[in-house]
């Protein structure tokens, strides 16, 4: 795959979609139902455009952020996805490394193929990281229990309670594929073999895993066993921004799981602005859902969000080239932001605000 030129992310998504089996590439790349939401989350970032302020001194410009004591590269993290083993071999541990290498931060999910022991000391070898880890609530709470100890033990320094997934979103192609991971495949934070994996359904495996009777509770309840910090991952209200707050929650992800859970919710992009001045800086707002460029991550800061993170992209990135093909995709994610910063005349990440935003009023995508 080598031989073709990536520049964008786009080339990363369509190198990537020709090289994976039919059924992950659909996996990967689809949403819920109608489609409306994964499309929108990409295509909402067009309705702004750029206000460069022009003659600032760009040369010593700063892109670096603060997050857990410490700095990482630019305002970029990989989101938690499942089932990397499907896109490389080596999985997370090829992610964990490539984040270590560029300097920023890794979600581990629950349902990744390698064990949060094993991905937090691939990247740990390679530099500076820090890990969080992806949670639903489970049927099985001492199973719950347990994967939060070994994340703690492994350095973790945030559960993201995943709060968008009652039960699955409803996915046409996972059911006309019959989707089920390879053989080989399994979930060691789950403590589910290849055999158990292969008997069921990724639908019914979902939720004889996790609950549907989920609440607020959760939050005590977390608090009262580990000393990681919390954060409700998959929210799109100002009113439940409220509520984490009120909970005492350390951050919120503005999230709607890439598309892949209640189609029709609003792009994300589109729920940060209100989202953000709910929260009036008394918690930390992250996003993720269709990040695909530099301006993509500019916008998202500009509109109340500190940081970003990408899901598919990394995806991409591991089946184009395993652990080199992440590197290659935050390469392109920094120096298209930090050239970004430098054409709209920022010098740090502090300075990007709505000042730098021109809101283009169309009838949508
Ligand atoms: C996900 N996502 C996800 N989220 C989560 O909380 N737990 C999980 O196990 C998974 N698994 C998963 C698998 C795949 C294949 C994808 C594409 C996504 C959602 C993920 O964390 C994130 O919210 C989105 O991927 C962000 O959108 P983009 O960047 O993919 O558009």
């Amino acid at each position: 795959p080598l031989a073709e030129k990536i520049l964008s992310i786009s080339d990363l998504e369509r190198s990537a979609s020709k090289t994976l089996p039919a059924a992950t590439k659909d996996f990967y790349n689809s949403g819920a139902t109608g489609q409306v939401t994964v499309r929108e989350n990409s295509s909402a970032f067009q309705k702004y455009r750029l206000l460069p302020r022009v003659l600032k001194d760009v040369s010593g410009i700063n892109t670096k952020i603060s997050l857990f004591d410490r700095e990482i590269e630019f305002p970029l993290s990989v989101s938690p996805a499942g089932i990397q083993a499907m896109a490389h071999p080596q999985g997370e541990l090829a992610t964990s490394r490539a984040c270590a290498r560029m300097g920023v931060n890794m979600g581990v999910s629950s349902f990744a193929n390698h064990s949060v022991e094993q991905i937090t000391a691939a990247g740990t070898e390679v530099g500076p990281i820090d890990h969080v880890m992806q949670l639903y609530t489970m049927t099985d709470r001492d199973k719950q229990v347990r994967i939060i100890r070994r994340a703690e033990a492994a350095g973790c320094k945030a559960i993201f309670l995943t709060a968008d997934s009652p039960v699955l979103g409803v996915r046409y192609n996972e059911w006309r594929n019959g989707f089920q991971p390879p053989d080989g495949i399994s979930y060691p934070m789950l403590e589910r073999s290849s055999e158990d994996i292969r008997k069921q359904s990724h639908d019914d495996g979902f939720s004889s895993l996790n609950s549907d009777s989920h609440s607020w509770a959760e939050v005590p309840w977390l608090r009262s066993i580990t000393k990681m910090q919390i954060w409700i991952k998959g929210v799109l209200t100002p009113e439940d921004v409220e509520t984490a707050i009120e909970y005492g929650c350390d951050g919120v992800i503005i999230s709607n799981h890439g598309g892949r859970q209640l189609d029709e919710t609003p792009a994300t992009i589109d729920a940060l602005p209100a989202c953000a001045k709910a929260a009036r800086g008394r918690i930390r707002i992250h996003i993720d859902g269709g990040i695909r460029t530099g301006s993509d991550i500019f916008k998202a800061l500009a509109l109340g969000a500190e940081c970003c993170w990408v899901g598919r992209p990394m995806l991409w990135g591991l089946a184009y080239d395993g652990e080199a093909g992440v590197q290659l995709m935050l390469e392109i994610l920094k120096q298209d932001f930090k050239r970004c910063m430098q054409l709209t005349g920022c010098k740090s990440v502090s300075e990007i605000s709505t000042a730098s935003l021109g809101l283009v009023c169309t009838n949508g995508p």
